[in-house]
């Protein structure tokens, strides 16, 4: 029995049910369960906690123009997220929901803590609002005039609100960003938070009387309480804080929050400053991951263009999908998504190491053999070379998951595969077979195969437990429990009886199967076309718009023609680019909050629509000249494009 080692408490972000979750929130789903395997391998007590955001504006409104309850809406998609997390065998040990009411009545006693402590109080909102992300900003901290966060317009808003005393907390922030540094990584992420909040914080919005879907304010109940503090409360709530104790003490701290790179600042910001006001300690890390980014930029329902993870895991597996998303892309950094890549990683590292190797290795047991694995007698050459990378790759695997490293450690283990294929070309078991005198030596050479794959089936059980299971029935070792220790032992095996199954990774036809997911994204794509000429011919609404205004002012503004001459990252601003743009005679810096769009190469060359006469205004230390025009569909920018000559007017 591998010795228990101490707790470990690993929580998702809990998902928004506003739609079917695609192959991007899987991702860190993924990354959490090959995490909480792995340690509960390891030794640890593991508590896995994913769940559902489901209060809000946004809900709301979705389940209004379904003509559904937000609760019958939300009941829906949640039932799909969980069918989801099914399929794919997620081992999560909890699942809330923000409705149940475990959640609901502990988050109105949180709210009650943190106001009789004083540092919650009722105020009056005046701000930039942004209605996709239920958040209010000031005027400094918008890029171009616009939502730091989705780059969106917001606009002036104003409302009596509960306020939580955020300022409160930013010196006891600074301090902890400081002073612990793994509290918040990547690094990257953990300097930007740290100039955050050096530029000051302000107190933060916690309630809303502008719709009603929500948990009430518990002393006032016109307010619901805004999103955010619902939603971290979750990652304690579902321990049982404040009035069950049992979780809470065996669990809580979290060891870690894993969440996407735009919601790090909630979780490394107002959720501690929560912990804070409320005596709670605090989470010992919050690690931001990237986003998994299509070739044309976000996944999005509306353009049809998001990757399906249930079509990929009936066509290929549960497996290759895990396998591919934890071994392409690198953690904390954004990924482009394309089959190609996927399909390659499946063929390549599946089908041909590994998959070969399971086959190939059964198949000689059973032929020089008689399907017993031999013990070990003969030693020659690379076997000492060999076993030293199959013992010594489950510390390696170890240690690149202590750094979240998923995809060094799955590369860690394919040295041990892609070695022990090649120990096969070198000692040629079919030539040592033509001789009875090399008898021995066969043995031990089938030994030392059999040893390296049961080593193997080991160290992917995190990532691939489906698979070990598989590897373990054709070894003859279905029945003993994976140890996590084992893999650090060579000769563990003699005497049991393999038996051959099928390939374990069938080998793809890519151009075929490249042809065939193609053809699912069309008509995907289709299908979201057809729903919006269908929607057309049903109805024509007129959109709901800005203020009417004169021609006059129309004409006040000086559209121009420019061309892109460069593009690059604002130093001091991740979601800004800056432009040299050219229009006739004239060359001018323009800057705009679309970085998350497209990356800087892209926009080169392009022949844009540009407001020329808008008043110069520094962005973060940098002059811009004018503005860009964009079509924006809620998820990402486009260019307004022309082919007209750079210099000419747009009118
Ligand atoms: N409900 C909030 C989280 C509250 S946590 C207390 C939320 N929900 S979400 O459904 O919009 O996003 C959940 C997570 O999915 C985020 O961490 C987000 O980064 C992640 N992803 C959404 N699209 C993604 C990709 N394309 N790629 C990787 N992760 C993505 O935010």
């Amino acid at each position: 029995m591998t010795e228990k080692k101490g707790k470990y408490y690993i929580t998702t972000p809990i998902y928004y049910p506003s739609s079917n979750l695609h192959i991007g929130h899987t991702y860190c789903t993924v990354m959490a369960d090959a995490m909480a395997r792995f340690k509960r391998l390891c030794g640890y007590d593991v508590h896995f906690l994913t769940g559902t955001d489901e209060h809000g504006q946004k809900l709301q409104e979705a389940a209004e123009k379904n003509g559904m309850t937000p609760q019958a809406y939300v009941d829906n998609v949640v039932e799909g997220i969980k069918e989801l997390w099914k399929t794919m065998e997620i081992s999560y040990d909890d699942f809330i929901r923000t409705t149940e009411p475990r959640h609901k009545e502990r988050v109105q006693k949180i709210f009650m803590k943190i106001y009789e402590k004083g540092d919650i109080y009722k105020g009056e909102y005046e701000g930039m609002y942004c209605t996709p992300c239920e958040s209010f900003w000031t005027e400094s901290q918008l890029a171009n005039g616009n939502c730091p966060d989705c780059g969106r317009p917001v606009e002036k808003a104003k409302e009596e609100a509960y306020f939580f005393r955020l300022s409160k907390y930013q010196q006891r922030l600074i301090d902890l960003f400081e002073n612990t540094p793994e509290f918040l990584q990547p690094e990257s992420r953990r300097n930007e938070m740290l100039s955050f909040v050096k530029q000051g914080l302000e107190d933060l919005c916690i309630s809303r009387s502008t719709f009603n879907w929500g948990i009430p304010v518990p002393i006032d109940e016109k307010h619901v309480i805004y999103v955010w503090l619902d939603a971290l409360s979750n990652y304690i709530t579902a321990l049982g804080y404040p009035d069950d104790p049992e979780l809470y003490d065996k669990y809580w701290p979290a060891d870690v929050h894993l969440v996407g790179k735009e919601i790090v600042r909630f979780h490394s910001v107002i959720w501690p400053a929560m912990l804070m006001a409320m005596d709670v300690p605090l989470p010992k890390q919050v690690l931001g991951h990237g986003w998994l980014l299509l070739e044309g930029g976000k996944m999005s329902k509306s353009k049809g263009n998001v990757v399906d993870p249930v079509k990929l895991i009936e066509r290929y597996g549960i497996d290759s999908l895990k396998y591919f998303l934890l071994r392409e892309y690198t953690f904390g950094q954004d990924g482009v998504y394309t089959n190609e890549v996927m399909l390659n990683r499946m063929n390549y590292d599946l089908a041909n190491d590994l998959g070969n190797l399971v086959s190939r290795t059964v198949s000689m047991i059973e032929k020089y053999c008689e399907g017993i694995v031999p013990e070990s007698k003969v030693d020659g050459e690379h076997d000492d070379e060999l076993k030293a990378i199959a013992v010594g790759a489950a510390a390696k695997v170890e240690a690149n998951m202590d750094k979240f490293s998923f995809n060094i450690a799955l590369e860690e283990i394919w040295v041990l595969i892609r070695r022990t294929n090649k120990y096969i070309d070198e000692t040629s078991p079919w030539v040592l077979a033509k001789d009875p005198k090399n008898k021995e030596r066969l043995d031990t050479v089938m030994h030392n195969l059999a040893e390296c794959l049961r080593i193997v089936s080991v160290l992917v059980t995190p990532f691939m437990h489906t698979t070990s299971k598989e590897i373990r029935k054709q070894l003859g070792i279905w029945f003993a429990d994976v140890e996590w220790q084992d893999a650090f032992t060579f000769d563990m095996m003699a005497g049991e009886k393999v038996k051959k199954g099928n390939a374990i990774f069938p080998r793809l036809d890519i151009e075929k199967e490249l042809a065939e997911l193609e053809a699912m994204t069309e008509s995907a794509a289709v299908s979201q076309e057809d729903k919006a000429e269908s929607s057309v011919e049903m109805e024509n609404k007129p959109l709901e718009l800005k203020p009417e205004i004169e021609f006059g002012d129309f004409d006040k503004i000086d559209f121009r023609v420019g061309t892109i001459l460069e593009a690059e990252k604002h130093p001091n601003a991740d979601k800004l680019l800056v432009f040299k743009i050219k229009m006739g005679t004239e060359i001018r810096q323009v800057i705009s909050g679309v970085a998350e769009s497209f990356k800087p190469e892209e926009a080169v060359g392009r022949q844009v629509v540009v407001v020329a006469n808008l008043k110069p205004r520094a962005l973060r230390g940098l002059e811009s000249k004018g503005m860009l025009l964009f079509a924006d569909n809620g998820d990402r920018c486009e260019f307004v494009t022309t082919t007209a000559p750079d210099g000419e007017i747009v009118s």
